[in-house]
This record gives C-alpha cells, sequence and structure tokens, in this order.
C-alpha cells in the first residue's frame, strides 16, 4: 500500500499491510484479533521521515469526532478523536470561542499526534490545556486513560516518545478549553508585531489565530506545495557558561534563558551560521525563509533528507560544539 500521500514530506514508501480505524472498538478489534508485530501507528504523517519501507501493518487512525464531556462556570472539556485534523480541531475552538490553542494554529498534523510530543509554537504547548486522553494498551488490547500527571510532558517531549513509547495507541484526547478567553499568550515577538500592524489593540482569540496563520504562512512552507514536516530539530539547550563562551566568537548568537544555567538557542540560526539555507539538492533542500526546515521538491528520497541531516548536524556540532536532536521520527 503506497503511503506517498500519507507522510508530509511526500516521500515514496510502501506499507506491507494497511488498515484504518475509525473507531476505539476497531483498535481494539485489530489488536485483540491480529496481534499485529511490528505495528505502525500513522496519524497526519507531519512528523516522519520514511527512508524505507515498513514491514508488517500500518494503522491508519482515523477516529473523528468531537464532544463536550464537561462544562463549568469558567471551562470546557472538550474531547476529540485522535484522526482530527488539529487546525481543523483549533478551528472549531475559535468558532465556539474557546480559549486556549489560538496560538497553535496551522500546526499540520492530528490530534492524537499532539500530546506525543507536546506540540508548541509562540510561547504556548499543549500541557497547558491538556485534561486527558484515552489510549489502547497493544498487549491487552485494554483502554488505558491518562491524565496529565502522567504523561511527562517537556518540551517537544512525553511519556509516549520514552517509557510508553510504542505501547499505546493514543484514540482520543480530551482538551480544558477556556469559555471566557480573556487571558491571551502574546508575548512571542511576532504575534505583538503583527497585531500593531493592523492596529489591533484588544485582540480576540481570532485575532491571535490570524496573526499566527499568517507568520506560519510566511516563514514555514506549506506541505501541500513543498513536502517537509516543519522543524527537523529540537532547539539544544546549553549551558550559561558555554552560551557566552560562544558569544564571545560569535556576539550576534540568540538565546533564551531556560533557568539561570541553561540557554536554549535557536537551531535555525546555527543551521544558517553554517551555510546551509537554502541549499538544493538531489530534489531535497534547507527551506529559503526558515533553515529549520528539511524539504523535499517532489523527487526526494527519505534516505538523501537523512544523509542531509547528518551533515547538518555534522557541521553545527564541529562549529559551535552543539549536537542538534532531530525533532522529526526518522523511521
Ligand atoms: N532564525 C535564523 N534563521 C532562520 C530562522 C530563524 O537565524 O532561518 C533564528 C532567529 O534568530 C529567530 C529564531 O531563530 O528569531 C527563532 O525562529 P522562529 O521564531 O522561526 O522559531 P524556531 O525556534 O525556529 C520554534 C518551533 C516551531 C514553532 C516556532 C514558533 C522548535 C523545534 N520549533 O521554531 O515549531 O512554530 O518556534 O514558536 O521548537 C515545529 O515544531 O515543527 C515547529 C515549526
Amino acid at each position: 500500500f503506497p503511503l506517498q500521500g500519507f507522510n508530509t514530506f511526500g516521500l515514496p514508501s510502501v506499507a506491507q499491510e494497511f488498515v484504518r480505524c475509525n473507531s476505539i472498538e476497531d483498535v481494539q478489534d485489530v489488536i485483540k484479533q491480529l496481534h499485529p508485530d511490528p505495528l505502525f501507528i500513522l496519524g497526519g504523517g507531519s512528523n516522519i521521515l520514511l527512508t524505507r519501507d515498513i514491514e508488517g501493518l500500518v494503522l491508519k487512525m482515523d477516529i473523528s469526532g468531537k464532544e463536550v464531556l464537561h462544562e463549568s462556570d469558567e471551562d470546557v472539556i472538550v474531547r476529540a478523536g485522535a484522526g482530527e485534523n488539529w487546525h481543523e480541531f483549533v478551528m472549531y475552538a475559535i468558532d465556539n470561542n474557546l480559549g486556549g490553542i489560538e496560538n497553535l494554529s496551522l500546526i499540520p498534523g492530528t490530534v492524537g499526534a499532539a500530546p506525543m510530543q507536546n506540540i508548541g509554537a509562540y510561547g504556548v504547548e499543549i500541557e497547558q490545556v491538556f485534561d486527558h486522553l484515552r489510549a489502547v494498551d497493544l498487549t491487552t488490547g485494554e483502554i488505558r486513560t491518562f491524565f496529565k500527571e502522567e504523561c511527562d510532558f517537556g518540551y517537544r517531549e512525553s511519556i509516549f516518545k520514552k517509557e510508553a513509547k510504542g505501547k499505546y495507541i493514543i484514540c482520543d484526547v480530551a482538551f480544558r478549553l477556556r469559555k471566557f478567553p480573556h487571558t491571551l499568550n502574546i508575548s512571542y515577538g511576532a504575534i505583538g508585531d503583527t497585531l500593531h500592524q493592523k492596529g489591533i489593540t484588544n485582540p480576540t482569540i481570532r485575532d491571535v489565530s490570524n496573526a499566527v496563520i499568517e507568520i506560519r504562512k510566511s516563514k514555514l512552507p506549506d506541505p501541500a506545495e513543498i513536502g517537509n514536516s516543519g522543524s527537523f530539530f529540537k532547539n539544544p539547550t546549553i549551558s550559561a557558561e558555554m552560551f557566552n563562551r560562544l558569544k564571545e566568537e560569535f556576539n550576534e548568537l540568540p538565546g533564551y534563558k531556560t533557568d539561570d544555567h541553561q540557554v536554549k538557542v535557536p537551531a535555525a540560526w546555527l543551521i544558517e551560521k553554517c551555510g546551509w539555507k537554502g541549499l538544493v539538492r538531489d530534489g531535497i533542500g534547507v527551506h529559503k525563509n526558515q533553515a529549520l526546515v528539511l524539504v523535499n521538491y517532489g523527487s526526494g528520497k527519505g534516505a538523501d533528507i537523512e544523509k542531509l541531516a547528518f551533515e547538518i548536524q555534522a557541521s553545527v556540532r564541529e562549529r559551535f560544539g552543539i549536537e542538534l536532536q532531530p525533532e522529526v521520527n526518522i523511521i
């Protein structure tokens, strides 16, 4: 079964077997009756680099639907199927004047993949609105609920990338959204600048969403036009001491303190300084507006993108002594 249309890099890869699941019961049936091994779970395919064909069964998560579970004076807990498109879910929240995820507009992928890597952008991460999720245990086929404390969220991290990796299939996710969204997060410079340019002084969640959409469209390539998986690497955190040492040589090096001893530096800056921005070769490349985004111009191969990523890592290591970690899952 061809997977080219099921990964946002648009890479050719073939699944030995492929099944779509539209309900939690479908997922349980697949586990309990087929005992698939190996099993590969596919959401929106927006955070994977396929370098080869997939052995065994690919389970395409297609559970849809949105449901209000609980409503208080201030909050609404909304559950969404793991197969729902993330951006459409954000638009649903905005249409219903529910606040909390407007900064996460236009992120590619599905609801089910969002907690996996604790998606984040423009000062907001999913953990801030996450309530719980339901997942099917791959060994027993039983449903398990994970509450926020159990998910061990971090920067682009969760238990589902660590101890629980490959052990559960996330089937739906419940978010606690705010009914009267007065507190907006517009601390991220580019959002404030965009609102200011438009003369918006008292923004609504829709204004914030529109600003985010505008910023993303101006910098990030649309996967429907140029294959990509967003940021390819995580932004590395280095010691304050190392940061100060690097600053002596590279005085324009940007950095954001994460605590008194640690500084996060933009991987895009390091990659750009090593001269990779805008590179095109073998049908692949480094995006011209955002050096952190690797792209497939159409005819590229996953293995070539992986090789390019290794070369980028090596040059950043050599020049700055910093180890870049991929954010995308390399298969
Ligand atoms: N920069 C460069 N060259 C570039 C692009 C950026 O030097 O080509 C430097 C600039 O100094 C800029 C800084 O990097 O100020 C930060 O750039 P940007 O605001 O574009 O954000 P980012 O750090 O590159 C992160 C997330 C994005 C998220 C944005 C906005 C990671 C790995 N990436 O990117 O998330 O949308 O912030 O919050 O944390 C994703 O995960 O796929 C993703 C797109």
